[in-house]
This record gives C-alpha cells, structure tokens and sequence, in this order.
C-alpha cells in the first residue's frame, strides 16, 4: 500500500513537472534601488535554497558563492570531462580541506567567474545540481560555478553571483531549452520598479493580442571577436549586437561617419545590449553631437538647460518639462524600413532631484590606442533605456523582437 501510494506520487510529480516544463520556465526580476542592477531569484538542490543572482545578458554562465550552500543532490564536473568541454574549463581546480563540499572538491572542472561591477576575475570549479523555481519547474544537472563571499562587492545586496545569459552552451536559456526540449528562445522584461519577468522557452507573453502589434523585430548579429575578459584566439563575441545604422532626435538624423556605427575588421565599434550598464554609453564622437542634438531639438519645446550633474552632461529645468513624454523622441535606426528602436519620456530622462531632469545617456569610450585585448563597442545600450521594454531573444531565427516603452501604451513589465 505504501509503496503504491509512493509510486502514485511519484507519478503525479512527473505529471505535474512535465506540464510546467512544456510552459517554459518562468522568473521574476526585480530591481536593487541602490545599484539599480535587475536580479531574478530561483532555487537550487536538496534543500532547494533561494538564490538571488543578478541578471547578466553578457556572461557565460551562472555563479554565486556557495559559502552558505549545502545539497546532497550536487557533484563536481571532473577536469577533462565532455561537460567541462562544453563549459569550456580551463584545467583543473582542487581544494586542500579534507572534507568536500560545493566550492571545495578535487579534479574539478576549472571555471572563471567574472564579476563586472568590480572588473575581476576568479578562478573557481564547475558543479552541477537540480536547479527549481516556485511554480515546480525542475532541471536537473543544471552546470554552474562556485565562487565565494569575496568576490561579490559591487553586487546587490541580497544577491549572491550573477546569472548568464550569453550565447554559450550553459547560458541558463541553452541548459533551461536543451532539458526541457523547448525552443532556444527568451524574453526579459526590466521593470523599472515591482515585479519584471524572465521567461525561457515559452515567451507566449509576446504573442498576446494586446502585446504583439507593439513589437518589432531585428537581427541579432554576431562580433566575430571575442567582447569578454576571457578568451581563446578565434573566439567570436558570446553577446547580443544588433546593427544601429544611425541615430535620430526627434525626426533629424545626427550626421556622424557610418564607420562609428558599424563592427570594423577587428570587431570594435557596433551596438550591443547590456544589463550590466546603467545608462546607454555612446561613443565621443556619437555622444557630443547626440546631446547637442537633444539640447537643441529640447530648447525648440521651450524645455529650459541648466547646468550638468555627472556623469550626465545634458541636464535640464525640470519645471520645463510638462510631462516626461514631452521630450524630444530618440530613435536606434536598424536595417530595414521604418524600423527603429524609439526611447522616449522615462526611458531618456533620469530625475536628479525635483528641479534637475537629465538626459540618461553617459559618454563612452573612444577606441583604445594601442589597441587593448578586447575591442570597443561604441553603443552599449543599458537597462535605464531598457526598462518596461519587452525584449524577445528569439536563438532560433537570430532575431530580437522588441517593443519600446510599455507604459505609453498603458501597459509595463509587471502587468505581462
Ligand atoms: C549604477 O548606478 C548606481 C547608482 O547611481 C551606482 O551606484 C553604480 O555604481 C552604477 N553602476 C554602474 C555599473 O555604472
Ligand atoms: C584533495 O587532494 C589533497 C591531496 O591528495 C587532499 O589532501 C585533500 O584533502 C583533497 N581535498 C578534498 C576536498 O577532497
Ligand atoms: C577579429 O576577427 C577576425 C575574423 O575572425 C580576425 O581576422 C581578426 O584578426 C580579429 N582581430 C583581432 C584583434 O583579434
């Protein structure tokens, strides 16, 4: 009888975690006010801990300090294994304590964990375990890497590694569709505040009658050189570049060389998406005619400068400024006709104080002479400017899909 009623269980939980599994996996994002970094939350092992990371599209995979983390259900991936090779470990990290534990095991497949927020790098080992999330989606052998305590300044308080979602074979969207048998597929909505969401595989939230006029579509083009710390000769760029052919405030084409805009032969320049920047950085010789530009196009509406608080260098009267939509329209041009990625009222402006209103974009940096061993990208286009826009990572076709802001459309992140 016991038995019985054991195996009737057991089939019900398979019932029940193949019916989610085919929803996709489904995450919440919420935003640190502090270092304005997103982070996402889901559980892993035996004792299916709750696990804070912050949300990387740019790294290759998910770690976090395991100090605190115990399970009976993980184990190392050994040095010169298929699943090292996949992770693409460089040799093999060991442990001098006697007694192994996640983070401190011998033979172990080497990984290195990037943290950006401090632009370090450690060298620590690759485990795998069962990773969860609160709606019962369970993948087993999810690869990720241990690092420790030390390596987490500059993160959000409460989160504890960074969650990758690059284009790598263990991105949590490659692992999550390759187990699930599910379209490489993601979206990623920030929320600017509440609950934002990221979906894997299934991102049927795009498809929604109210939600699918407001999406556009472009290709996600790849740097063949390498954009990470880390790298083997050859090596193509694991993040999302799309092709910005120019830019435009409110309506007028800024006149800037083409050859600032596009991927030269040793991949500096283009345009890449990041959840690690907080305001979109554009080259020297973007940004000056950019905010020349706005300033302009901004004191044609009658919106009053005032002097500039850093790092941002148009700021103005916020008494000038009716409303936050009433500010000069900022459209990435991508290939194709009219299509266009639009930033406008809360997406380009950032409220210093009640007085001061800013236009939310930074000055980035110029090309490296001599050159350093990773190119320069001219647009890193960053979360301020991403917030409560639907992003549609679709891996399978290598397109973005994109809508611009939800709110002026009476819609955000948190209502998907
Ligand atoms: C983002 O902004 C916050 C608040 O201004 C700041 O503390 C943090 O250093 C910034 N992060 C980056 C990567 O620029
Ligand atoms: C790793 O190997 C060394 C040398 O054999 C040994 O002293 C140590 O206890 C081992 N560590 C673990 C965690 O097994
Ligand atoms: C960039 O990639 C191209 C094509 O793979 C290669 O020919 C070139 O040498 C690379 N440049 C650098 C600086 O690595």
């Amino acid at each position: 009888m016991g038995s019985l009623h054991y195996s009737f269980l057991v089939f019900l939980a398979i019932l029940v975690s193949s019916a989610n599994a085919q929803n996709g996996l489904h995450l919440p994002v919420r935003k640190d006010p502090k270092t304005l970094q997103h982070y996402t939350t889901f559980q892993m092992g035996s004792n299916r801990a709750d696990i804070n990371t912050v949300i990387d599209l740019g790294a290759e995979h998910l770690w976090f300090a395991c100090d605190d983390y115990t399970s009976n259900s993980y184990s190392p991936i050994p040095c010169d294994s298929s699943k090292c090779e996949l992770a693409k470990g460089i040799g093999c990290f060991g442990c001098s304590r006697t007694e192994p534990r996640p983070g401190c095991t011998n033979d172990t497949c080497a990984s290195t964990n990037s943290n950006p927020f401090e632009e370090f790098l450690s060298g620590q080992g690759f485990y795998e375990d069962t990773l969860y999330t609160k709606d019962n989606v369970r993948v087993p052998q999810f690869i990720f890497s241990c690092s420790t305590n030390d390596y987490l300044r500059g993160l959000a308080s409460g989160t504890i590694g960074m969650l990758g979602l690059a284009r790598t074979q263990i991105s949590l969207h490659k692992q999550v569709t390759g187990k699930l048998n599910l379209p490489d597929k993601f979206s990623l909505c920030l929320p600017s505040s509440g609950l934002g969401k990221l979906s894997i595989g299934d991102v049927s939230s795009s498809s929604k009658p109210d939600i699918s006029p407001l999406l556009k579509f472009t290709t996600l083009i790849i740097n063949p050189n390498s954009t990470s710390p880390v790298y083997t000769v050859g090596d193509a760029s694991v993040e999302y570049f799309i092709d910005v052919k120019s830019i435009r405030v409110n309506g007028e084409t800024l006149s800037v060389k083409d050859s600032y805009f596009s991927l030269d032969k040793d991949g500096n320049g283009g345009t890449k998406i990041s959840t690690i920047q907080n305001y979109t950085a554009l080259h020297p010789s973007i940004y000056k005619p950019f905010t020349r530009a706005f300033v302009k196009a901004a004191s044609d509406m009658k919106i009053k400068s005032v002097a500039a608080v850093g790092p941002f260098r148009a700021c103005f009267s916020s008494s000038s400024i009716s409303k936050t939509s009433a500010v000069p329209t900022i459209d990435l041009v991508l290939p194709g006709t009219d299509v266009y990625w639009r930033i406008n009222g809360a997406n380009s402006m950032v409220q210093i104080d009640q007085k001061t209103t800013c236009l939310g974009f930074v000055e980035g940096k110029s090309r490296p002479k001599p050159a350093v061993a990773f190119p320069t990208t001219s647009i890193i286009i960053g979360t301020h400017q991403l917030e409560e826009n639907l992003m549609v990572f679709d891996l399978v076709s290598s397109q973005l899909h994109f809508t611009s802001s939800l709110l002026a459309n009476g819609k955000s992140c948190s209502r998907l």
